[in-house]
């Protein structure tokens, strides 16, 4: 079984790719589970457990460890190989250790964890990178996917990570101001070119954005900073920060 959280599309793509090369055919959304309130997931059978998450701020998504905490899985094997996928632009931080502790205090333990480097969606702050940039990474996301398959499919007991880590002050900072601050909407803003289409609030996997008179609006300050409303958004209406310089990104080989 594969579960999966995505906001534009990378995460999504590792799933899909892992799920047919490894044949496990059964994937769950968890932006889907989010959105629905899903308590508990039934793992019987599943000789393996994948967990599909992209990272932010040098840690797995917030949102999506808070909804791994609150969530029973059911009838779990005891040798089901367990693994997490980071998906991330450059580096994976302490995900494989978040997601370590999550399980742990279910009783269950991580086999194996790894990292793929993907097109960057962060445009609050940075720019996207060049179409031909972002096309070579996808290639090479391929290839270190692949190497994902054998290692899944031998049953190794691996950690590997991407990149560097922040120093423990760093993080200490990002936990205490910088997420609460993502946590926060007043920064969103929508410009005239919007359609009034719901897509936004659609797929907000929080169901933070409600419609009034054809345009979105944010109710509470519960945001996953995933970025799904700004880039899904086919008039590119949505900003915040500098995103609206920055450009927009969606994984082009997977539909959303
Ligand atoms: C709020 C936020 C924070 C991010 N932080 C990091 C990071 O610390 N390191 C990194 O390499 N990529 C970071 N990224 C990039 C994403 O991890 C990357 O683009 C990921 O593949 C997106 O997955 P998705 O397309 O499935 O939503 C961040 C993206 C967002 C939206
Ligand atoms: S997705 Fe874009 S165009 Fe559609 S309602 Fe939301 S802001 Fe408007
Ligand atoms: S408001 Fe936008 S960025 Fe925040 S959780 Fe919803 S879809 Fe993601």
């Amino acid at each position: 079984m594969i579960i999966y959280f995505s906001a534009t599309g990378n995460t999504k793509y590792c799933a899909e790719f892992i799920s047919r090369r490894t044949n496990d055919p059964h994937t769950l959304s968890i932006n889907d589970m989010m959105k629905d309130g899903v308590r508990e997931i039934d793992c019987a059978n599943q000789k393996r457990l994948g967990i599909f998450v992209p990272v932010y701020d040098w840690d797995m998504s917030y949102a999506v460890a808070e909804f791994l905490r609150g969530v029973t899985f059911r009838n779990v094997p005891n040798d089901c190989y367990i693994y997490g996928i980071f998906t991330c632009g450059s580096a994976s931080g302490i995900s494989c250790e978040t997601l370590k502790s999550i399980l742990a205090e279910k009783a269950l333990n991580l086999s194996a964890s790894f990292a793929v480097a993907m097109p960057d969606n962060y445009v609050l702050l940075f720019p996207q990178k060049s179409d031909d940039a972002k096309r070579a990474m996808l290639e090479r996301a391929d290839i270190e996917l692949q190497e994902v398959v054998n290692d899944i499919e031998a049953g190794n007991h691996v950690f590997r990570r991407k990149g560097r880590n922040l120093p423990g002050f760093m993080m200490f900072i990002i936990r205490k101001f910088f997420i609460p601050s993502q946590r926060k909407v007043k920064g969103f803003t929508v410009n005239d070119s919007c359609i009034g289409c719901g897509l936004c609030a659609k797929s907000c996997p929080m169901n933070i954005i409600v419609m009034k008179d054809n345009r979105p609006s944010w109710t509470e300050d519960k945001c996953a900073c995933c970025l799904a409303c700004l880039h899904r958004c086919p008039k590119r209406a949505i900003n915040r920060g500098k995103s609206a310089k920055n450009g927009r990104y969606l994984n082009p080989n997977v539909s959303l």
